[in-house]
C-alpha cells in the first residue's frame, strides 16, 4: 500500500502483491450483464452487474484510496451520482446549497427535488453567518461546491463540517473542479463526496460518469442501495475508460494548473479583461483558504470581458481552444455559462452571482501555454 498519490491513482489501496487471476497488468474489462452461481447459495460475489462488476469495482476502490473514503460507487453520470445523493431525503426535509452550483445540480433542485417535497435555500457557503440564518429544524444537508462553478467561490470546508456536525447535518462537497490530487473534502470532514468523472478523473473528454464516495459504512450502505435499485451504474467500459483516464491525473493536474496559472496571471493585464476568477491569484478572496484547505487552485477559470462583442467574438475566433461545454480533458475549453451551462438558474439569480452575458469559463488543457495565449490574444483582437 502507498501514502502517495501518484501511486494510488495506478494502483489504488492494492496490496502490491494483488491476485487478479491472470496477472494482467491493465485491469480486464468484465463485460459481461450477468455471472453464474456456483450452486445454491453459492455466489462468487457477482450476480448482476446492476449491483456490482469487477471492472467497476476496481474502479471504484481506486476512488475509495484517492477521497480516503469509507467506500465508492460508480454512476453513469455526475448527475446520476447527485441524484443518488438526493434520494437519501425525504419529503420535508431541508438542505443548504452553495448559491454558486454546477446549472444542473440547480435544476435539479428546482424541478425533480421541488416536486419530491425537498425544500432548499441557496446561500453563499463561504460566509458561516448566512448558512446559520438559514437553518432550520428540518434542515438535513449542507451542499457546497468549493472552487463553484462557475464564479470560482471558496467555502471553508473545515469550518463548515464543524458547524454541520454540530447541527447534526450531513455534509457533501463537489469535488469536480480540483479533483482528489488537489482537495480531499472527506480529511475535512465532509460525509459524502461526489465528483463528475466526466471532467478531470476521466480527463479525455470522451466518458460520462460519476461517484459518490461515502466517509461511513452506513452511507456507504444507504447509496448501494440507491444504486442497485435506480440503477444508474457506470458499464464496464466505461469504468476501463475512467481507470485509464486516472492513471495520469498526477501529471495531468499538475501541467494543467501551471498552465491556468500563467493564462490567469496573463488575463489579469488583458485591457479587454474585466475581471478574473481563479482561486490560484492573490487577489482572489478566497485565495487563503483555498490555501489551506487544497494542494492547489485547479486549472478551471472564470473571466469577464469589456462586452458582448468581445466574449462573442472570443468564442467565435479561438481555434485551439475549443468553444464547448464540459471541463476538465486533455483539450483546453471554452464555455459561455450563461447560455450553456447555467441556463436554468433564473436570471436575477445569475446576475446576482456575476453570470452575465460577458461571462466566459476557461477549463485549461494540456496544449503548449504559448499556444493558448497566442489563442485567445488573436480572438481578442481580431
Ligand atoms: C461541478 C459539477 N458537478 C456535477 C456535474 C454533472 O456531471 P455530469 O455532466 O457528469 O453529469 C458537472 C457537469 O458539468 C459539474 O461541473
Amino acid at each position: 500500500m502507498s501514502n502517495h498519490i501518484e501511486t494510488k491513482c495506478i494502483h489504488g489501496n492494492l496490496d502490491f502483491s494483488w491476485d487478479e487471476p491472470t496477472k494482467a497488468v491493465s485491469f480486464p474489462i468484465y463485460q459481461t450483464a450477468t455471472f453464474g452461481h456456483i450452486g445454491l447459495g453459492h455466489s462468487t460475489g457477482f450476480d448482476y452487474t446492476r449491483e456490482k462488476n469487477p471492472t467497476r469495482q476496481h474502479l471504484e476502490e481506486i476512488l475509495t484510496a484517492l477521497e480516503g473514503a469509507y467506500d465508492t460507487t460508480a454512476f453513469s453520470s455526475g448527475m446520476a451520482a447527485v441524484t443518488a445523493v438526493f434520494d437519501l431525503f425525504a419529503p420535508g426535509d431541508h438542505m443548504i446549497c452553495s448559491e454558486d452550483l454546477y446549472g444542473g445540480v440547480t435544476r435539479l433542485v428546482n424541478t425533480i427535488g421541488k416536486k419530491n417535497g425537498l425544500m432548499v435555500d441557496f446561500v453563499n457557503t463561504g460566509d458561516l453567518d448566512e448558512i446559520k440564518r438559514v437553518l432550520r429544524p428540518e434542515t438535513k444537508a449542507l451542499y457546497i461546491e468549493t472552487p463553484s462553478n462557475p464564479m470560482m467561490e471558496i467555502t471553508d470546508l473545515s469550518a463548515c463540517a464543524e458547524l454541520a456536525k454540530e447541527h447534526n447535518l450531513l455534509m457533501i462537497t463537489d469535488n469536480t473542479f480540483l479533483s482528489p490530487y488537489l482537495q480531499n473534502p472527506i480529511a475535512l470532514g465532509a460525509d459524502i463526496v461526489i465528483h463528475s468523472a466526466s471532467k478531470f478523473l476521466c480527463g479525455h473528454n470522451d466518458t460520462i460518469a460519476g461517484f459518490v464516495c461515502s466517509a461511513k459504512e452506513e452511507l456507504a450502505a444507504k447509496i448501494r442501495l440507491i444504486a442497485k435499485t435506480t440503477g444508474g451504474c457506470l458499464s464496464p467500459f466505461d469504468s476501463w475508460l475512467v481507470m485509464r483516464g486516472i492513471k495520469t491525473l498526477a501529471v495531468r493536474m499538475e501541467r494543467q494548473q501551471e498552465n491556468a496559472g500563467n493564462i490567469a496571471r496573463w488575463l489579469t493585464e488583458q485591457k479587454k479583461v474585466r475581471k478574473v476568477y481563479y482561486a490560484g491569484l492573490e487577489t482572489h478572496p478566497g485565495y487563503e483558504i483555498n490555501a489551506k484547505q487544497a494542494r492547489g487552485a485547479g486549472a478551471m477559470i472564470s473571466f469577464d470581458v469589456d462586452s458582448v462583442e468581445t466574449a462573442q467574438r472570443v468564442l467565435e475566433k479561438v481555434r485551439v481552444i475549443t468553444f464547448a461545454e464540459s471541463l476538465g480533458g486533455t483539450e483546453s475549453l471554452i464555455t459561455y455559462p450563461m447560455k450553456q451551462t447555467h441556463p436554468d438558474v433564473p436570471k436575477e439569480w445569475r446576475e446576482k452571482l456575476g453570470i452575465t452575458d460577458t461571462l466566459l469559463r476557461l477549463s485549461v488543457g494540456l496544449e503548449h501555454v504559448d499556444e493558448l495565449i497566442a489563442d485567445l490574444e488573436q480572438a481578442f483582437v481580431s
